[in-house]
């Protein structure tokens, strides 16, 4: 069985590194958290960690997980407010504690405890996009009250297609033949504070189990917690069907969803065998995808395949 990694073009500051650790002999685990915090530091990725979007209030929420495939063993932190690496106290959740989540104030008093790295995840960039949008569609009688006001009926109008959908999402078959997953997200631009997206929740953002593959997906959390689809994709496997037919297996599933948010998801997976697929779901615009294998050189993109729903 060959090593292989697949992550998506958020992975770009960390892909190397990682394809590096594993075509040493490097641990699954420690190779993606390793690229995922070099994606976290990164300010040039809006969607991930520092340089993230700010939730309605303008505070950047960021959400991360991890799992390990022969344990099952997961750790993932959920709303936390000022900390570089969410990934690194996702797997310090893995690893040091008896649960498998935390979030908000719970998360960040764990990540002080273990002497996690602080940051202001605010980039000046982004508190300027935050304001224009907050000038723009916050009635005037609102913001002299702001933050004691109802966000419900803003949270509608506060999507915006155009920011923060995405997430780095990490899979890799190590030497050891074992399957690991990661993910870290700042979720949706001007989300409701507090909201969880799929990252967090493992079984719908990542999946993994060394016996048969792994899957994670970005875009629209909301659509893959309704459909568990990273569960989904590894059970389909479990059940005896290919990677092929388990990702077009998941897509009709959230074929089935009705109403809500229904836009763009993307789709990633591998299996024990070495292969991989990546399926952008309702993209309006090519996608690509890193890819390294054992023995290639370095990681290489790749185009997604395109499937609207
Ligand atoms: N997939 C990232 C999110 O929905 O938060």
């Amino acid at each position: 069985m060959a090593r292989i990694l697949v992550t998506n073009s958020e992975g770009t500051p960390g892909v190397g590194q990682t394809a590096e650790m594993l075509a040493r002999g490097g641990g699954g685990l420690d190779a993606i958290e390793a690229g995922i915090r070099l994606v976290e530091a990164d300010t040039s990725i809006r969607s991930v960690g520092r340089g993230g979007w700010p939730n309605l209030l303008g505070e950047v929420e960021l959400d991360a997980a991890m799992i390990d495939g022969n344990s099952f063993r997961s750790g993932a932190v959920g709303a936390l407010k000022g900390f570089l690496h969410p990934i690194s106290i996702a797997r310090a959740v893995l690893e040091r504690l008896p649960h498998e989540m935390l979030v908000g104030e719970g998360a960040a008093r764990f990540a002080r405890e273990i002497g996690a790295e602080m940051a202001d995840n605010l980039i000046p960039d982004s508190e300027r996009v935050w304001r224009e949008w907050f000038e723009d569609k916050v009635p005037a009688e609102d913001r002299k009250s702001w933050p004691d006001v109802p966000l419900t009926a803003l949270c509608q109008e506060a999507i915006d297609p155009e920011k923060g959908m995405d997430t780095t999402v990490f899979l890799a078959l190590d030497s050891a033949q074992e399957i690991m997953a990661g993910v870290s997200t700042s979720g949706w631009a001007w989300k409701y504070p507090g909201r969880l997206g799929d990252s967090p929740i493992v079984g719908a953002g990542c999946y993994a189990d060394s016996r048969f593959g792994a899957a994670a997906c970005t875009g629209t959390g909301e659509m893959a917690i309704r459909a568990g689809t990273s569960r989904a994709i590894v059970l389909y496997m479990k059940m005896g069907l290919s990677l092929e037919a388990a990702m077009d297996e998941a897509i009709d599933d959230l074929r089935q969803l009705k109403g809500g948010l229904l836009q763009r998801i993307t789709l990633h997976a591998i299996d024990r065998n070495g292969s991989h697929r990546v399926v952008a779901v309702n993209a309006k615009e090519q996608l690509t995808y890193w890819l390294w294998r054992e023995g290639e050189d370095g990681p290489h993109a790749e185009p997604a395949e395109l499937v609207d729903l």
